[in-house]
């Protein structure tokens, strides 16, 4: 059947370009990473990180005192929490250490089989790999840990330790619950790179930035229905730029806003809150007390039939990444989490090469649009002034 061609859903017709997944053209990828003979684990979704943290205690404070995650076990080196909604043991490991880093992005497989299809696929590209049959956490089984090809401690396992599911325990949530973990978001230099081997290991591209020259600047990807599991975000890598965990509503992190603004952490809150244009989500940015990046985000929406069209934002959109329009502030787009490789040290960070989003957006006067084909991108020519080009710098 022949597919139509989609207008913009925009009233304007200024909108992101809605493209079907065979349309899609990616721009060349200089050093592509080999596809693998061996089959791709199925993978079923995003899991657990673990952060590495430089105070326990001060962290503690941050993940449960403050946003309210579950303590499921802990000890003097550890804490595991999890979601209200999740069953199994965890969503998130800190683990106390010293250079405040990831550890692992961990991801859920199908099946026992598909810890054993993981190792094999990435012991095929060359790639270092550990099994443990007893799991490098507690609460989690047979597991495989690899030093991806882009330099990230991936994660993937089967067996794993049930909890009690809280999502009915009305009497435990509070007014900001953070529900789901929703999502990883990854930095690394080249983007086109990154997606190629992600849609290898089974990944659908959803959404992405670029420009006309065929710059891409952030790709979003996902194996569970939603807008992703993880995103890869071009810049100095590699390194992680955020966790994201899901609230129901948008008033749960409205919440979180007045009860940081209570406790006079307001210079915690990084981004936000806002509507983003890509993903659609309600979000907000915070850093822990190490400067991990923390999101929380609700409202995306359904991905999961095979021909989920691509949405494409060009990077001079003004509301690609707030739909309102508000600007991004430059830490957004230059901190990130370090990574480590499987014997716990840093992984070097390799420079981009290709244009950064920070320098053709902000400041930089003409580049950004709200209306397509509007010289002066604002209202009457106001929002030039500063308030939303984006004249932080
Ligand atoms: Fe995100």
């Amino acid at each position: 059947m022949s597919t139509t061609p989609h207008p913009s859903t925009d009233p304007s017709g200024t909108g992101p370009a809605v493209v079907e997944q065979d349309d899609v053209v990616r721009p060349t990828v200089a050093n592509p990473i080999a596809t693998p003979s061996a089959p791709a684990p199925d993978i079923l979704r995003c899991a657990s990180m673990e952060l590495v943290v430089t105070d326990l205690a001060a962290s503690r404070a941050f993940y449960v005192d403050l946003l309210g995650l579950i303590v499921t076990e802990e000890d003097e080196n550890a804490i595991y929490l999890r979601t209200m909604e999740e069953f199994i043991h965890h969503n998130l490991v800190l683990r106390q250490g010293p250079v405040a880093a990831v550890a692992a992005f961990s991801y859920r497989v199908r099946t026992p089989e598909d810890v054993d299809r993981a190792e094999a696929w990435y012991q095929e590209l060359g790639c270092r790999t550990e099994r443990r049959k007893d799991g490098f956490v507690k609460g989690i089984g047979d597991s495989v840990r690899v030093e991806d090809p882009l330099g990230f401690p991936y994660e993937f396992f089967f067996e794993v330790e049930h909890v009690e599911r809280l999502a009915w325990r009305y009497d435990l949530y509070g007014a900001g619950a953070l529900v789901r973990l929703d999502h990883f978001n990854q930095v690394t230099p080249d983007v086109p790179r990154a997606c190629r081997y992600m849609e290898d290991l089974g990944f659908r591209i959803t959404e992405d930035i670029s420009d006309s020259d065929g710059v891409e600047y952030a790709a979003w990807m996902r194996r569970k229905p939603t807008v992703h599991d993880t995103a890869m975000t071009g810049g100095n890598g590699p390194r992680m730029h955020h966790v994201a965990f899901a609230t129901h509503e948008k008033h749960n992190i409205i919440y979180i806003c007045d009860k940081m603004g209570a406790l006079r952490m307001s210079d915690r809150i990084e981004r936000g809150p806002g509507r983003h244009g890509v993903s659609n989500a309600f979000y907000l940015y915070v850093l822990d007390p190490d400067g991990h990046r923390v999101e929380i985000y609700t409202q995306d929406y359904y991905t999961g039939d095979p021909d989920n069209p691509v949405v494409r934002w060009d990077v001079h959109d003004n509301q690609r990444r707030d739909w309102w329009g508000n600007p991004v502030v430059p830490s957004w787009y230059t901190e990130a989490s370090l990574v480590l490789d499987l014997d716990g040290n840093p992984k070097p960070v390799v420079d981009r090469e290709d244009p950064s989003e920070m320098d053709v957006t902000i400041g930089a006067d003409g580049f950004s649009y709200t209306r397509a084909g509007d010289d002066d991108g604002s209202y009457r020519g106001e929002a030039a002034k500063g308030f939303k080009l984006g004249n932080q710098l």
